[in-house]
């Protein structure tokens, strides 16, 4: 969701912002825009578009100077525009800022400053927050630390702003209440960013700022507040691990490159966790006698998989929530919550994390991105290996988590006694054997194309499995809708006769995943019923199995969905190529869900 990057030191604010932005795009947004303060006063530019338009722009653009915001935005209120996009600034001229969330009072506040006289030429709810700090900075005597604890103090809702007061030309201050903010620490120069892609370009030494902090930079120092206005004394952090370079090398796509990724990423992901990575998860693996897992989107599906592993394995009950409804459920709250996210900073999965803790649950946090607020708020964090994931459209993040939760699942199990150790040695080895397997699969690149070639223009089509191979379904199925837009529905095989079976007619694709063998026979029926209504079958299965067009190498049963999803996400991908739809950017999707 929307980016805010921001700058102060002795380098050219312009190309610092503008290359900070374009590695924000991966979160997703529709306009973007940049504020650049020196010589030539405060200069503010703005498009409806690309970071790529905003740099042509740029280049002919007289915005000079060593301080600077910028934004990538992602509408929330008020469509996306020009008119809407950030930097924007207090109708008193005071107040210049980028921001990242939704004010949720932004509707009373707007109208009590509305009849106080301050004017608005936008929808959003960011131009209310410019002009609500320019009032506050009047009150406060134009104090920023102030103003800005009187803001934090009456603001709702979930927000990270980037701020320039005009009295205060060499400062840039930052306020986190909920969305992410990251400060990076030069020489001679300091930045800020809602996420570490940008900052890794400069430093390695980063402060991540918590809830209710505020910060204010300058070329040489960075000082923090907390929500009351009190110096706080924070500890940087420097970043150790190897970040990879945001390019695609010999793809075409990030999408592509990440699928071809998987084999790699779980290689490494089983490599962390048998060198210890899951060392933190044993004490609260004892005595679980209930064990709830949220997310949201694909994490949401890795869950659904995992509970039919883990039920099987473990012999233990498994409630899968998405975290959206979990966080405004009442429910008696007991046992172990794993929280599932790539980015770590899913507002509604951080929500329910938080409600879990606060019911007094033990909390696991299976998480991609290192330092992320579900990472560092769960009282567990495993970290699954994918690297950085740029598509928005989720791959080897997916398959990674998976990856971690069925490790953690032969770990349960041994902790419950319900397999031994030499059971759980052999299900290490399948995991062990899956990059060879996931290899074999990507081998089937061109028959999967041809596949997608063919069905490019279905208007609709169904995925159906049951067990597992539902919980792949409806992963299959979303990865096809967000990337194509192509209306894809999941359903448990067993269900399509109780309605929507009257969808399909001649011609209506049906995607069959068909992996366990205890309901091979209970497919095939369905299949019949679908092909007797003419629909046409996509199968997806293993040697044994039903007759397949996709034919998948086997393994342990219970980790089939991470050899099946491998085959959906190739067909999403080749449709959405087929139909010249931007992969890695689809409409309207962003890669770090920072608001509800
Ligand atoms: C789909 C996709 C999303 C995310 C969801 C949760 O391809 O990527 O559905 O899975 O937005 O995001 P995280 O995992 O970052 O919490």
């Amino acid at each position: 969701m929307c980016g805010i990057v921001g700058y102060i030191g002795k380098g050219q604010a312009k190309p610092i912002l503008l290359q900070g932005l374009k590695h924000l795009e991966y979160r997703g947004y529709d306009s973007a825009g940049i504020a650049v303060w020196g010589k030539n006063g405060l200069q503010i530019l703005k498009t409806h578009g690309r970071v790529e338009d905003l740099s042509q722009q740029a280049s002919t653009w007289e915005g000079e100077g060593n301080l600077g915001i910028g934004h990538t935005r992602w509408a929330t209120h008020g469509k996306p525009s020009k008119k809407n996009a950030h930097p924007h600034i207090s109708a008193d001229g005071q107040v210049i800022l980028t921001h990242n969330g939704i004010l949720e009072n932004y509707l009373q506040v707007k109208q009590t400053l509305q009849l106080e006289g301050w004017s608005f030429s936008s929808d959003t709810d960011t131009e209310v927050i410019a002009n609500w700090l320019a009032k506050l900075f009047q009150l406060h005597n134009q104090d920023p630390i102030a103003t800005l604890t009187d803001f934090l103090g009456q603001a709702q809702g979930s927000f990270a702003l980037a701020i320039l007061f005009r009295n205060f030309p060499n400062r840039l201050f930052a306020l986190r209440k909920e969305s992410p903010l990251v400060v990076g620490i030069g020489e001679g120069e300091n930045f800020l960013a809602s996420d570490l892609p940008p900052l890794l370009l400069h430093t390695r030494r980063v402060y991540y700022m918590e809830n209710g902090e505020i910060a204010c930079l300058q070329a040489d120092k960075v000082a923090f507040y907390s929500d009351k206005g009190e110096l706080l004394s924070k500890k940087a952090e420097e970043i150790s691990w190897q970040t990879e370079k945001m390019d695609k090398g010999k793809y075409p796509h990030f999408m592509l490159k990440e699928i071809h990724e998987q084999p790699e990423a779980v290689a490494r992901t089983l490599r962390y966790l048998r060198e210890g990575g899951m060392d933190c998860a044993k004490h609260w693996l004892k005595n679980v006698e209930q064990l709830t897992i949220i997310g949201c989107g694909s994490s949401y599906h890795v869950g659904i998989a995992l509970q039919y592993a883990i039920e099987r394995l473990c012999q233990l009950p498994v409630r899968v929530e998405l975290a959206s409804e979990f966080r405004y459920r009442e429910i008696p709250m007991q046992g172990l919550v794993v929280a599932i996210s790539q980015s770590g900073e899913t507002a509604d999965t951080l929500a329910a994390l938080r409600k879990a803790k606060k019911g007094g649950c033990a909390t696991l946090a299976i998480v991609n991105v290192v330092g992320s607020a579900i990472a560092r708020e769960a009282d567990c964090a495993l970290y699954t290996q994918a690297g950085m994931e740029i598509a928005v459209a989720t791959t080897k993040a997916y398959l990674t988590q998976l990856i971690t939760g069925y490790y953690l699942a032969v770990q349960l199990a041994v902790e419950r006694g319900s397999i031994d150790v030499f059971q759980a040695r052999c299900l290490l080895a399948d995991l062990l054997d899956l990059p060879e397997k996931i290899k074999e699969i990507l081998r089937q690149k061109e028959a999967i194309h041809r596949l997608a070639k063919r069905w490019k223009d279905m208007q609709y089509c169904f995925f159906i499995g049951r067990g597992m191979d539902y919980a792949v379904s409806m992963e299959g199925s979303l990865k096809l809708k967000e990337i194509s837009y192509i209306p894809a529905e999941a359903y448990a095989a067993g269900e399509l006769k109780h309605g929507a079976i009257s969808l399909i007619e001649p011609g209506t694709l049906v995607c069959c995943v068909c992996t366990q063998e205890g309901v091979f026979d209970k497919m095939r029926s369905n299949m019949q019923e679908v092909q007797s209504r003419g629909g046409e079958l996509l199968t997806i299965s293993i040697p044994g199995g039903v007759a397949c067009d996709i034919c998948l190498p086997k393994t342990e049963e219970m980790f089939m969905a991470s050899l099946s999803v491998i085959p959906l996400q190739l067909f999403a991908y080749f449709v959405s190529v087929e139909r010249g739809e931007d992969v890695d950017k689809p409409l309207n999707l962003a890669k770090s869900v920072t608001v509800e």
